[in-house]
């Protein structure tokens, strides 16, 4: 999809929770090692919120700081988007209890379920409302405590969530921003990543509690399989459009963060490797947020000065769905 009226991103904030578990604190949980899911995931460390913050508290936090490094306050805000698949409650959405807490005027808010996937997701409604010219200021945030749905019996998937979360405000901007973007779902493999009760196929009972049923569950080895795929081919989508084949022209590569094999596979085929630098990389740290993860780290790489206006940045992500989707960015 090419774009005619320039949208950016102008500011950006996040929101990590003080307390970090180790790969050490796994060790002493589940039949695991610090070794293992160093080598096998590039996971050293992960955020986790604490009992009474939820998600919408730390979209929240986020969201302050877009907003400040944006020079808007919360009433100047025309548009809430919050990407999530774990918010504070299934209704009213975590939106509506971000657009109360920061006390905006009565205006469209709404959650976007897209897991992983669900930031760029998010920029790209976004985008397309203030294209539309119904909207001039667009909050995104995106916002996941995967903590509440990790089961700390299960060594294959507990060890590598955590929670945070990142926010963008948007507006019409004279040059850049948005340039491109690819989305895209197969929902013939949803058993792939899930979480199978507590909706209206399976509604909370004693039985689906025993059953362990409200926790995330997910066959890693294909979800790897095809996560390295997917995600290559929608960053390439995104970037021939504009004619770029290769990351090697663009400056800088923001992957989901769910495994450091994935993202080292992925960025082979979009022509680049993890050792020169064009890929941004906080896995170690943060582990997989979800849609937080993408949001996280394009706020650390402005943030840290790696990239600045003008540059061009490929975001791309993959999650439950399955959902993909990828982003070409210039920097306002
Ligand atoms: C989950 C994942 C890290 C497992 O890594 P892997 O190298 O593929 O490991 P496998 O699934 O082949 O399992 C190999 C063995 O490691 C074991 N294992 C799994 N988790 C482990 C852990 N935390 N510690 C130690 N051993 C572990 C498995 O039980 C299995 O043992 P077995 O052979 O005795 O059955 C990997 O498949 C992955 O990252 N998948 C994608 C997950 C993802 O990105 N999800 C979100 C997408 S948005």
């Amino acid at each position: 999809m090419s774009q005619s009226k320039n949208v950016g991103i102008i500011g950006l904030g996040k929101y990590l929770p003080e307390k970090i578990l180790t790969n050490q604190d796994f060790e002493k949980l589940v039949d695991t090692s610090d070794a293992w899911i160093t080598e096998r995931t590039g996971i050293k460390e992960r955020r986790m919120a604490r009992p009474d913050e939820a998600t919408s508290d730390m979209a929240l936090a986020a969201a302050r700081e877009a907003l400040a490094a944006a020079k808007l306050t919360a009433q100047d805000i025309d548009l809430i988007v919050v990407a999530t698949v774990t918010g504070d409650t299934a209704f009213p959405s975590t939106a509506c209890r971000l657009q109360g807490a920061l006390g905006c005027r009565p205006i469209p808010a709404f959650d976007v379920s897209a897991a992983c996937s669900g930031y760029i997701y998010a920029l790209t409604i976004a985008q397309n409302f203030i294209k539309a010219g119904t909207v001039r200021y667009a909050l995104v945030v995106a916002a996941e405590k995967l903590t509440s749905v990790a089961d700390y019996t299960d060594r294959n998937t507990c060890v590598l969530f955590g929670d945070g979360a990142g926010a963008a405000v948007l507006a019409a901007v004279d040059s850049g921003g948005i340039l491109s973007s690819y989305l895209g779902t197969d929902g013939t493999q949803s058993e792939l990543i899930n979480m199978p009760a507590g909706g209206s196929r399976r509604p909370a009972s004693h039985e689906t509690v025993d059953q362990r049923l409200h926790y995330l569950k997910m066959n890693g080895a294909e979800v790897f399989r095809v996560a390295v795929k997917t995600m290559a081919d929608a960053a390439m989508e995104a970037m021939n459009t504009l004619g770029v084949h290769s990351a090697e022209e663009v400056d800088l590569v923001i992957p989901h963060q769910a495994n450091i094999r994935i993202i080292n596979a992925v960025a082979k085929r979009m022509g680049v490797s993890l050792t020169e630098g064009k890929v941004f990389l906080n896995i170690e740290k943060y582990g997989n947020m979800s849609a937080a993860s993408t949001a996280v780290a394009l706020t650390e790489a402005v943030q840290q000065g790696r990239v600045k206006k003008g540059d061009r940045v490929v975001m791309v992500a993959f999650g439950s769905g399955l959902t993909w989707g990828a982003l070409v960015i210039e920097l306002s």
